[in-house]
């Protein structure tokens, strides 16, 4: 988390209650967290009943008999695409927009709900001309067009399994997800829009199926960039090619409330990416919930926009499944916040009248260091509530996000939740809640969290201690795919002692006195790079894996853009030491780490050592490391086996 959050949190007193106008009209209500608490499990059997439509309805709520393994509206059936699109064309709702797509050169396509629902009709019956049925995987690996939610939702409406791999990473992060999930096909493009270039998707894929012994028997290819591609026959089908070949109509078939969604891949504290495992009926109740109670969704006068890819949860929930099973109208934009100009969100929440728009907090920041004249050029005057994720939210880029984009009115709701929450699960209800800036403050109706010190008791304020969520929830990942002591382990192993089983988030936090929490940042290996999440030890077997390299460290240094940065320390192989140029090594080791991962872990900075900061039993401190790379003060250096060594390394620094 950046380094200033918590000093400008201490400056910003100022609290923000709700107008009455606001609250006159708003979807929250200030008695859901009265109705939660009186009976939780009702709640969210209340939840799934009214938010969705069953074909058979459920009679268990919660079957919590074997933890950590959760079953939710367990003998309830629903299709998950049906309740995103047909049940909205069937209620009238067919003309409204679903979706305002932008394309990054200009291009847009407005989409219907009822042409939303033939598209992916016909997609479903694409996928199962292909042999994909249900528990199938299919590996998406799409840019920001339609056709991506229309994958997600076709493979969703036959059972079948989607894992989306973010457009930002290598073939090789691409071919281990593949491999790990034994997907059966791959959708893709021939290439997408960013920063005013085609990047090219398909061969990312052909790279990652190079020699490739797996399950994939085809892929699928949507064409986008107009780029030349190679084309293995037999194998690759062009998708508007080969929808032509299937029929329009399709019936979406209900499916038990447990049955998987998808998988969707996270860096956890080693070097292997999680594969973590969402279902359907929990998921889609508690996406759908937290949707219109946190944003205040009025589905036939709002103009949503969160502008999370989805390659990530964020878009998931909030792009896909939550806006969607809610009948919302969203905009859904290619490209990247600066192309072709400065003001290019801003000038797409004027073209659509966007009222509810959800960004992170690395946004925020770059747009303030480029200062107001850009989004002042604006009208952005529609908007009327704003929400953050990925990190905390420092109280200098609240206050501007409100006052700049929200014309100093719009109620800022940041919003706590990871990728195994699957849904939001800490945030102010717009119209109920007095905000506090820098502060996520409160869980949501329905939800359980605590903040515990090392001995799992409850810490007082305002001290700080770890996150957990003390009571199973509906959108809860369901486990970690193909390893399920990895999950065991990883989340409930931490405060297995007491009474009940608790998630272990790996946050830090702390509660003040009002009962608001705020949040400290990761207490593992994990970094938050732009809110996203990436590990130590993933980048280090990267960089470890060049031949130049003898040994590595990375940590996350406190960056003013990105939340954290990765700085690595390397020690070259002392044959390399001498003829390579630290300058030289570095170039090289960056761009390896951008093939082996991706751009999202390129190193900011690499520096050249001749030792690591190691303890007697020869662990790294990275601690130490990490006070370099911020340029603070060494900490104490006690533990170290060689005490001169970060003398030596920040020396060397300078
Ligand atoms: C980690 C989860 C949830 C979608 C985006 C990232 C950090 C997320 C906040 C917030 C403080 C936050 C946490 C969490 N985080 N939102 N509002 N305030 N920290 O999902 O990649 O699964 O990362 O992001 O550290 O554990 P993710």
């Amino acid at each position: 988390m950046p380094s200033n959050s918590i000093d400008s949190l201490l400056h910003e007193e100022r609290r923000f209650p709700p107008s009455a106008e606001f609250t006159s009209t708003a979807v929250a209500q200030a008695d859901l967290y009265a109705q939660a608490s009186a009976d939780r499990l009702g709640f969210w059997a209340e939840q799934a009943k009214t938010l969705l439509d069953w074909e058979t309805d459920f009679t268990e709520t919660l079957d919590w008999s074997n933890p950590p393994f959760a079953r939710w509206f367990a003998d309830g059936t629903l299709n998950v695409a049906y309740n995103c699109l047909d049940r909205h064309v069937e209620a009238g709702n067919g003309d409204r927009i679903a979706i305002h797509w932008e394309g990054e050169p200009g291009d847009s396509r407005a989409i219907s709900y009822a042409e939303l629902t033939a598209e992916v009709k016909r997609a479903a019956n694409l996928l199962t001309s292909l042999g994909i049925g249900k528990g199938d995987r299919v590996a998406v690996y799409l840019p920001m067009i339609p056709e991506a939610v229309v994958t997600m939702l076709a493979v969703a409406r036959i059972g079948a399994v989607h894992t989306v791999i973010f457009g930002g990473f290598s073939s090789e992060s691409l071919r281990s997800r593949i491999d790990d999930a034994n997907a059966k096909l791959v959708v893709t493009a021939d290439g997408g829009w960013r920063k005013g270039k085609v990047f090219p998707l398909k061969a990312a894929v052909d790279g990652a199926l190079v020699g490739h012994a797996g399950s994939v028997t085809n892929v699928l290819v949507v064409k986008r960039g107009n780029n030349d591609v190679t084309w293995t026959q037999g194998r690759d089908l062009w998708w508007h090619e080969a929808l032509e070949t299937v029929e329009a109509e399709h019936t979406a078939e209900a499916f038990e409330a447990e049955t998987p969604l998808f998988i969707l891949y996270t860096s956890g504290t080693t070097g292997k990416p999680k594969g973590i495992l969402h279902t359907s009926g929990g998921y889609l109740t508690q996406a759908a919930f937290t949707h219109k109670n946190v944003f205040d969704l009025h589905p036939d006068t709002d103009v949503y926009w969160c502008t999370a890819d989805v390659g990530w949860i964020t878009g998931h929930s909030y792009v896909v499944y939550g806006p969607l099973a809610n009948g919302a109208t969203q905009v859904l934009y290619e490209g990247t916040p600066d192309t072709p100009h400065p003001g290019r969100w801003w000038e797409i929440i004027e073209k659509y009248g966007v009222s509810i728009f959800y960004t992170a907090p690395t946004a925020i920041r770059s747009f303030m260091k480029i200062g107001r004249e850009i989004p002042n050029k604006f009208d952005l005057s529609s908007l009327r509530v704003l929400g953050s994720v990925g990190e905390p939210i420092n109280a200098e880029a609240w206050v501007w996000y409100r006052d700049i984009i929200g014309g100093g009115t719009t109620p800022i709701v940041d919003t706590w939740w990871q990728t195994e929450t699957g849904a939001i699960m800490i945030a102010a209800l717009p119209g109920v809640t007095t905000l506090k800036p820098g502060s996520a403050q409160v869980p949501i109706p329905g939800i359980k969290i605590d903040v515990l010190g090392e001995d799992g008791t409850r810490v007082t304020p305002p001290n700080g201690g770890l996150l957990v969520v003390s009571e199973p929830w509906p959108s809860m990942l369901r486990g970690i795919w193909g390893d399920p002591e990895r999950f065991t382990e990883t989340y409930w192993a931490r405060f297995e002692a007491l009474e009940g089983s608790k998630y272990f988030a790996g946050d830090g936090a702390h509660v003040d006195k009002d009962g608001d929490i705020w949040l400290l940042g990761r207490v593992d290996d994990v970094m938050n790079i732009s809110g996203h999440r990436l590990s130590t030890a993933e980048i280090e077997s990267a960089i470890d894996s060049h031949p130049i390299v003898a040994e590595c460290a990375v940590v996350g240094a406190a960056d003013d853009a990105t939340g954290q940065a990765v700085v690595a320390f390397v020690i070259l192989r002392s044959k390399h030491s001498e003829s390579q140029s630290p300058d030289e090594a570095s170039a090289l080791l960056r761009a390896h780490v951008t093939e082996k991962i991706g751009a999202i872990a390129r190193p900011r900075q690499i520096f050249i050592v001749n030792e690591l900061p190691k303890t007697r039993s020869g662990k790294i401190m990275r601690r130490l490391l990490q006070d370099v790379a911020e340029g603070r003060e060494i900490g104490d250096t006690t533990t170290l086996a060689d005490t001169a060594v970060m003398q030596i390394i920040s020396d060397k620094m300078k």
